[in-house]
């Protein structure tokens, strides 16, 4: 299968993503990886292991209609069975969905439905809950909010600042996200309402 990934920051779980295609029997290869930004780890990540990569920043064009309508562009040309969203700090919109949605799968870092947004990690501390973790879901129009894939739970520590425990959730993000893409990529996947199934239908 032919993985696009989208990133914004450091890019390890593109990283983790990397490593794990490198083995042909994880059956999908990362064929380009996109930025919103020029100049971060996660695009250094790519070109260090020979990935396409493309950037487009909103502010290169008259609106975010007009951005999203070119990532949903530049995406395409690269014919992806799988779109994933893999730290990347921008919510694609209508024209992206339209182009792309039922393929593209977001990593959250929390246990939706809880903490959507920017700032999970934090949230979790703040709310004082005692187990959190990331998400992988089936992106929708909503903010963090489309059918669930996989999650992961860690627990939170009594000494946990924001760094210490989004440290710890991308751990077990990294491990969740390369098991389901890669179930996603062999076994193929549907969403049916809220549910997501591997495999194909039955006849
Ligand atoms: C991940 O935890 C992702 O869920 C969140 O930001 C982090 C990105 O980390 N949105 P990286 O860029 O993959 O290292």
């Amino acid at each position: 299968a032919r993985l696009v990934v989208l990133v914004s920051g450091s890019g390890t779980n593109l990283q983790a993503l990397l490593d794990a295609t490198a083995d042909p029997a994880y059956g999908a290869q990362v064929v380009a990886v996109g930025a919103d930004r020029a100049g971060i780890e996660g695009l250094a990540r790519a070109e260090r292991a020979g990935v396409p990569t493309f950037v487009q920043r909103v502010g290169d064009h008259p609106d975010r209609a007009a951005w999203d309508a070119a990532l949903a562009d530049e995406v395409a040309a690269h014919r992806p069975d799988l779109v994933v969203l893999a730290g990347f700090m921008k919510l694609v919109g209508e024209a992206f969905l339209a182009r792309h949605g039922g393929r593209v799968v977001n990593t959250h870092p929390a246990l939706s439905p809880s903490f959507p947004g920017m700032h999970g990690p934090a949230d979790a501390l703040s709310h004082g809950v005692k187990v959190t973790g990331c998400t992988l879901f089936v992106v929708d129009a909503g903010v963090d909010t489309g059918p669930i894939v996989a999650q992961s739970a860690v627990p939170v520590e009594e000494d946990d600042d924001v760094e210490a425990l989004h440290e710890r959730i991308k751990v077990a993000e990294r491990a969740m996200l390369v098991t389901a893409v890669g179930r996603m990529a062999r076994e193929g996947f549907r969403v049916e309402g809220r549910a997501v199934r591997f495999g194909s239908p039955p006849r």
